[in-house]
């Protein structure tokens, strides 16, 4: 096992107590429970059903945008291509940080946060083990860990967290602990980035309505999601109107936005 002083830093899931390095993975030294680190990433849960979707995925299409689409029409590949590459020229201007202590929740390849890697200590959490290789190659600090459970990282940690496209996987009821832990690991007035695929135009087109993703619960829209997230206060709203190279900004939520998504900058109190 290569040895890495960040694994240090991260705390036991269920008894938040430090963690030690041995030979075959990580080792709680309160409730003594051994957390295996598989390609030099630490593994805290186990794989659930999306695992191997996105696993094969990335076995398919790497680094491309394509591992996140379920059906790759024609159609999708142009259209995702093209919004990820937009996505990121949006994410460089708006997210220009240094020397921050970052966590991307369902990282994925790392495709949404990668420019931030070299000048950021960024974290990576995600359920793939495929996915996390490539970020980890990157140079993102990769964790295994599904959201159904506890974060390995202790309180106020973080100056930022990411957690993008990830909440269409869950419930809402699925989604009030998933936040708490959030609040929990980010720091006083640090910032948490939330953001969804939305119900605005271009997914009301029933063409495309049709192709919709079946592994994905819901597409929220802000006014459902953001009373859900307590002990942080509301800074701004992005809309991301893709296909085209518009970004609208806003500070209350709205029911029916006309971009395909939007990220909620939420500030701790
Ligand atoms: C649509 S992708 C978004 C990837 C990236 N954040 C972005 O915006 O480009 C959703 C990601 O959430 C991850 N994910 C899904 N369920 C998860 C869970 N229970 N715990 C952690 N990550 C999960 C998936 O593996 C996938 O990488
Ligand atoms: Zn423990």
């Amino acid at each position: 096992m290569e040895k890495t002083d960040w694994q240090q830093q991260l705390v036991c899931p269920e008894c938040k107590a430090g963690l030690e390095k041995q030979e075959e993975g990580v080792f709680c030294l309160s409730c003594k429970q051994l957390y295996p680190v598989t390609n030099n990433i630490p593994v805290f849960s186990e794989s659930v059903g999306l695992s191997s979707f996105f696993d094969q995925n990335t076995k398919k299409h790497g680094n491309s945008p394509l591992v996140y689409v379920n059906a790759a029409s024609p159609f999708a590949k142009i259209a995702s291509t093209h919004n990820f590459r937009l996505r990121k020229k949006a994410f460089e201007k708006i997210f220009n940080f240094t020397d921050k202590t970052i966590l991307d929740i369902g990282c994925g390849t790392g495709n949404a946060t990668d420019f931030l890697f070299g000048e950021n200590h960024v974290y990576g959490l995600d359920i793939s083990m495929e996915m996390l290789k490539l970020a980890s190659s990157k140079g993102c600090r990769a964790v295994f860990s599904s959201l159904s459970r506890p974060l390995p990282f202790c309180d106020n940690y973080f100056d930022v967290i990411f957690c993008l496209g990830v909440i269409p996987y869950f419930s809402k009821e699925q989604l009030v602990p998933i936040f708490e832990e959030l609040n929990r690991v980010v720091k006083k007035h640090g910032s948490v980035f939330l953001g969804s695929p939305s119900q605005g135009l271009i997914r009301r087109i029933p063409f495309l309505r049709k192709r919709k993703n079946k592994k994905i619960r819901s597409i929220y829209n802000q006014t459902e999601i953001l009373p859900l997230f307590k002990g942080v206060a509301l800074e701004k709203i992005y809309d991301l109107f893709f296909p085209f190279p518009f970004i609208r900004e806003h500070k209350e939520p709205v029911d029916f936005s006309l971009g395909s998504n939007w990220i909620a900058e939420l500030r701790k109190k």
